[in-house]
């Protein structure tokens, strides 16, 4: 991994430090020189000429994603971000009264406003494993649970969007395996940062934002859907013309792969943007990408927690990129204003963001920290020497 290529193809990083992309990540250069392309294009000859033109680099996004996630190309589906891609594998479950989800206390908000609004229409129990007192996912009794409630849906966050926690995504896989249960991860904060493989991980969902660890542009998104999916015919609530053949005035039919996840209209600028921040990650391999990112945050957590009265609230037995922080006696608006003086881009995680996983610790607002492969290790220091000088 050439790091000064790597800045140089990263113009956002050339005058301030930036270390939030758990939030909206930067570019490398070649997404933008992509999408601007692609849009001159359809400035001269109109959006479906381009499109048609362009099919097969079009194609390309699917297998790029399928290289990423190791997969097939026909298990991937284009979405508008992560919560489009969550909502269309949900809304893909035959849920009926009575029926249970079986989550966790750090699954994300959006997901979990999602299963309030699925338990308001149709009447399901939303059940949330425990943690052990490390953060961790009790695994014996998430097995336990399932065993007595035998849920139709186990829907996990992969990474909870503060926190540092990893959750056992492989474990519960094995688990669901067993039971035979429709399992959905959410792995929009960890896809551009881990290796993840869905082999591996056996979940028959799994969502994914552009904009963050992939460092692909804003709005979009992606799905995977195993092939089990596809074989026992689960299809979205709502499907369009892309989705599927309207083949009689009562009657249409379902697209074999997962473009019957998608709907027709989409950007496609912003497609081949995506593609090409995923190739970018595949050129340099997630591999490498994990290897150097587990240095620079371990450097990061090593210097933080040296600094006298600064809490961080890290859960769990395996860490992410992702570091939330509190400085004891220190409003969270004087951590603020170091940051921004000193050119450092952050982001401030609330309880609203979080509420389950926040509400055990009493905590409002914190910083939120999430280094990805373009920062440095001078980078890291800087951070914590503004930090530590507060
Ligand atoms: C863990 C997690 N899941 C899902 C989302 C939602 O992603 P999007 O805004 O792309 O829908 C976020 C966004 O921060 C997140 O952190």
């Amino acid at each position: 991994m050439n790091i000064d290529v790597i800045r140089q193809d990263t113009p956002g990083c050339y005058d301030k430090i930036f270390i939030n992309s758990a939030g909206s990540s930067l570019m490398p250069n070649v997404v933008v020189e992509k999408m601007t392309e692609y849009l001159h294009e359809e400035e001269q000859l109109g959006g479906y000429e381009v499109a048609r033109l362009r099919e097969k680099e079009i194609n390309k996004f699917y297998s790029e994603i399928a290289k990423l996630i190791n997969c097939n190309p026909e298990n991937i589906a284009f979405a508008y971000n992560a919560t489009d891609a969550y909502a269309k594998a949900l809304s893909s479950i035959p849920f009926k009264k009575g029926d249970c989800i079986l989550t966790t206390n750090d699954d994300y908000i959006s997901n979990q406003i999602a299963f309030l609004s699925l338990k308001k229409r149709f009447d399901i129990a939303i059940i949330r494993a425990n943690n052990l007192a490390n953060g961790d996912i009790d695994i014996e009794d998430f097995e336990r649970i399932i065993k007595k409630h035998n849920p139709v849906l186990v829907a996990i966050t992969h990474i909870p969007t503060n926190s540092g926690l990893v959750q056992q995504a492989e474990e519960i896989g094995k688990i669901c395996a067993r039971y035979d249960t429709w399992y959905l991860l959410d792995a929009c904060q960890s896809v551009g940062q881990l290796i993840v493989d869905v082999e591996k991980i056996g979940c028959d969902f799994l969502s994914a934002t552009g904009r963050k660890f992939l460092r692909g542009p804003r709005g979009t998104g992606f799905l995977y859907v195993s092939d089990k999916v596809l074989s026992k015919g689960l299809e979205p609530l709502f499907i369009d013309m892309r989705g599927a053949d309207f083949i009689n005035f009562d009657e249409y039919k379902i697209q074999k792969n997962a473009k019957r996840f998608e709907l027709w209209e989409m950007s496609y600028a912003s497609l081949v943007g995506l593609t090409e921040a995923v190739r970018y990650a595949n050129n340099i391999g997630l591999g490498k990408i994990f290897e150097y990112n587990k240095k620079l945050v371990k450097r990061l957590r090593e210097k933080l927690s040296q600094i006298p009265g600064l809490r961080l609230l890290d859960r769990g037995s395996e860490l992410s990129n992702i570091l939330t922080l509190k400085i004891d006696r220190r409003e969270l608006i004087e951590i603020e204003n170091a940051l921004k003086d000193a050119k450092i881009f952050y982001s401030v995680s609330t309880k609203y963001n979080s509420i389950t996983d926040f509400s055990s610790d009493k905590i409002e607002r914190v910083v939120r920290l999430s280094p990805h492969y373009f920062n440095t290790d001078s980078e890291i220091d800087v951070v914590t020497r503004v930090i530590g000088s507060i």
